[in-house]
């Protein structure tokens, strides 16, 4: 069956591409109420381009080096975006800001996964950050994208119990875990026309969202 175009999402990526994978399983189950449609990275290595091409949904490399300036490289982001005209785009480990017309021209449709619970450990490190700091919770965010770095609203949360043990790359792992949860569970919402941006919140079933939806981690 072919799926509508609306239903039809955009996966920006840099690296191995397990967050773009859950996606790319949760659409092939049938339990995402939509399809990958395109992969964009901005590193031609990026083993998530692979991952797509497996899965039969366009990959396309766009790398910065090959455009004059930071304007120049997010225009033909955004234009490689306006072909296939998605009806949200994510964010699945982008390692790059952007700042002009792609957040313009998709605002209220972006949605990012962030390994922390923000507004805690915006940007980078945030394993090592949080046991640095001792705490006792961790875990990762889906919010939507606005211009101001992992400060979108936020839409859903895992949560998991920090371990003594623990180290930055076991906390790397178990929230991994987490990640490959909550980012299908947030775009399958946002197909199903049950979630939206209104202004700094995230609107889901009508209910605007003063706190994330939080999924706790099994013990
Ligand atoms: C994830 O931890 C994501 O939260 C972060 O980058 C990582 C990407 O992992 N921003 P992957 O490429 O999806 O495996």
């Amino acid at each position: 069956m072919q799926t509508s175009p609306s239903r039809e999402i955009a996966v920006l990526i840099s690296g191995e591409g397990t967050n773009l994978q859950a996606l790319l399983d949760a659409a092939a189950a049938g339990t995402l109420g939509g399809r990958v449609g395109l992969v964009v990275s901005d590193r031609p290595d990026a083993r998530g381009l692979e991952r797509a091409r497996r899965a039969n949904v366009e990959a396309v490399c766009i790398r910065p080096a090959e455009h004059a300036d930071r304007t120049a490289f997010e225009a033909a982001l955004l234009a490689e975006l306006e072909r296939r005209d998605p009806a949200l785009v994510v964010f699945a480990g982008f390692m790059r800001i952007l700042r002009g017309p792609v957040l313009a021209r998709f605002a209220g449709r972006m949605l990012n996964i962030h390994p922390s619970l923000l507004p805690k450990y915006r940007g980078l490190d945030t394993h090592r950050r949080v046991l640095e700091a001792g705490d006792r919770w961790h875990g990762c965010t889906v919010h939507f994208v606005t211009p101001e770095l992992d400060a979108g609203p936020r839409v859903v949360q895992y949560r998991l119990a920090v371990r003594p043990e623990d180290t930055p790359e076991t906390l790397a792992s178990r929230v991994h875990v987490g990640e490959h949860i909550v980012l299908p569970r947030a775009v399958g919402w946002f197909l199903a026309g049950r979630l939206a941006q209104e202004g700094d919140v995230a609107v889901l079933d009508g209910k605007p969202l003063a706190e994330p939806v939080v999924v706790e981690a099994d013990k």
